[in-house]
């Protein structure tokens, strides 16, 4: 090989490398997470997941409605957001008698509440058109027994049925004062 030649190539190569590097650097340095529509909070997702998978595992068919439609609200931790949601972990109404949980799924609560020195003063809508009597059922059977809840798990759709006919006639969200 050329005696002059060699250096030029060791210098050549030595340039091309850093301009990758830099490359790479500067796309890990300036690209945020954030700019990126596909990202996803690995951290955030394992959480969501381990929720989910967790929560399927050990409710059954009531956990996945819960997720579907409840965790939103009452988080899937079951302990709400104070001030706005009111927590179903520790809720003396859910685990009391069933029918007042379910006149509340059906037919949506509203009015001043005060659940552990909290008030609330939100209001839930009513669920009668979205779920079944099973659904709420097993939705109930899961809430009354998750987080540490020592509510009964054996509440039917023939019970929930029950009550849904029996309240028919009921066109807005209950007061608590009204359950
Ligand atoms: C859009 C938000 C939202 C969703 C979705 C929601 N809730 Fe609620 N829920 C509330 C709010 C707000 C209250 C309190 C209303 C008030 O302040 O009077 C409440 C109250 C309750 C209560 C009474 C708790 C207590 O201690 O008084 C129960 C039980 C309940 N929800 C169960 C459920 C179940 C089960 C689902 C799913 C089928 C559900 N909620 C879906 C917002 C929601």
């Amino acid at each position: 090989m050329n005696r002059n030649f060699t250096p030029r190539l060791v210098l050549f190569l030595a340039f091309l490398s850093v301009i990758t590097f830099a490359g790479c650097n500067i796309k890990g340095f300036f690209v945020e997470p954030g700019d990126d529509p596909e990202w996803v909070d690995p951290d955030a997702q394992n959480v969501a997941n381990a929720d989910a998978g967790g929560a399927v595992a050990a409710g059954g068919p009531g956990a996945a409605v819960y997720t579907k439609i409840c965790a939103g609200c009452h988080q899937a931790n079951g302990k709400g957001v104070p001030g706005t949601y009111p927590p179903l972990a520790g809720s003396e109404l859910l685990i009391g008698d069933p029918v007042k949980p379910t006149k509340i799924i059906l037919h949506g609560f509203k009015g001043k509440i005060v659940r552990s020195g909290t008030t609330y003063e939100g209001l839930m809508a009513p669920w009668k058109d979205a779920l079944s009597d099973q659904e709420i059922a097993d939705v109930l059977n899961y809430v009354r027994t998750s987080w540490g809840n020592t509510g009964s798990n054996d509440v039917t759709a023939d019970q929930v049925k029950q009550v849904r006919d029996e309240t028919a006639t009921r066109s807005t969200g209950w007061t608590e004062a009204e359950l």
